[in-house]
């Protein structure tokens, strides 16, 4: 059987990681600036989680939700503490994209409305109403097209104002730093409108932290530049590490109902002993305060190259705008400078690397993104 072939691949096979560095098979080390499309927050390869999920597997891996699970519940209060969110509730799933779907059944079944309100240029994963959510045409299947969505322009409250006070909106659902859609950020305003509109009329506001949150941004999520509390966060990638696992912040104002959500294998044991031990490395290493500084760092030396028209992004979720297609400047920093990086469109590098990297890692980035242009 041949793999079913969907992704555009770099004929590279990585098979080692530690930190902040990447090995293929033939030995050459890459620096990784991508994380694995944002996925590693704590380096690859961390002792301390490679013992603890160890541990947890050689003990028990997994049981189903029917019987009590005291990780999940050191889990919810752990994160509740580190994120500021303490009062309310937490629902695990196994990626981004359920986190989001969940998030607006769960807003569907508290207003019975069916109307929901997405960005230009979002990405909310592909399942089907996230992927409905999602601004992209190309990956909305015809059986996803029901009609649920309106897009409208980031920031524009007033388009968003028009929609909301007719009454029938269900939720609004947000990046605050749009990943896919090139870094673009979310202001203080328009977020602030969002929530007055949003509570005037019983609208569900929900954040999509899963690219932008869990201490990428400088802060633990990125909503939190901006003074806004949302009804319902997503949170995934960074969340475990690279174990597949997902999650949903749900205000006190949501009451659970036995059997209205479920899944099998979101929560489980072994996602769990790993989300634990990426939160005692978030806190033993401080690398929400780690991404703060290096991020701020990169970002203010990057703005001094000329090549660059814009730079984005806050903490270590930096956008790098050019005039032209990036396609051959990414090219070349992988295959002569060996530095993974992400892209968004054809005009955006974007820089996601782990949130433990250091002022010598990035100043080694620096000098191996500036012999591009030696
Ligand atoms: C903002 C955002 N939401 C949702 C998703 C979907 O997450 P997953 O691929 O884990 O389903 C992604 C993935 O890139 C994302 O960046």
């Amino acid at each position: 059987m041949k793999l079913f072939d969907v992704y555009p691949l770099f004929d590279i096979n990585i098979v080692k990681g530690k930190g902040c560095q990447v090995w293929d098979e033939e030995g050459t080390q890459y620096l990784d600036l991508y994380g694995g499309h944002a996925v590693i927050s704590i380096g690859h390869a961390h002792p301390h989680y490679v013992r603890k999920i160890s541990e947890q597997v050689a003990t028990l891996g997994f049981y189903s939700n029917s019987v009590i699970n005291k990780l999940q519940v050191e889990l919810a209060e752990r994160l509740g503490k580190v994120s500021g969110y303490e009062e309310y509730q937490f629902f695990l799933i196994n990626s981004g994209a359920e986190a989001n779907e969940n998030a607006l059944k769960l807003a569907s079944f508290y207003n019975g409305r069916t109307r929901i309100l997405a960005a230009e240029k979002a990405f909310h994963g592909r399942t089907s109403l996230a992927v409905e959510a999602t601004h992209n045409p190309k990956i909305i299947a015809p059986i996803n097209a029901n009609g649920h969505v309106t897009y409208l322009p980031l920031n524009d409250l007033s388009a968003w104002k028009s929609e909301i006070e007719k009454g029938d909106v269900c939720a609004v659902i947000i990046e605050c730093i749009q990943g896919v859609g090139g870094i673009r950020m979310v202001t203080k305003d328009f977020l602030k409108g969002l929530r007055e509109l949003c509570d005037k009329y019983n609208t569900v506001l929900i954040c999509d932290e899963i690219q932008c949150g869990y201490g990428r941004s400088g802060k633990f999520f990125a909503h939190q530049h901006l003074g806004v509390k949302p009804d319902m966060i997503t949170v995934a990638k960074g969340i475990a590490n690279g174990f597949p696992m997902g999650g949903l912040l749900i205000s006190p104002k949501f009451e659970p109902v036995y059997g209205q959500l479920g899944t099998t294998f979101g929560g489980n044991h072994l996602a769990c002993s790993a989300a634990l031990a990426v939160i005692d490395v978030m806190e033993e290493e401080n690398l929400v305060e780690n991404a703060a500084k290096v991020g701020n760092y990169l970002m203010d030396e990057l703005k001094k190259f000329p090549q660059i028209k814009e730079v984005r992004g806050r903490g270590l979720m930096i956008g790098l705008e050019f005039d032209e297609p990036i396609k051959e400047i990414r090219t070349r920093l992988l295959k002569e400078q060996h530095v993974f990086t992400g892209v968004s469109g054809t005009n955006v590098i974007r820089l996601l690397p782990p949130l433990c990297l250091s002022m010598d890692e990035a100043n080694e980035f620096l000098n191996r993104f500036r012999k591009l242009f030696a």
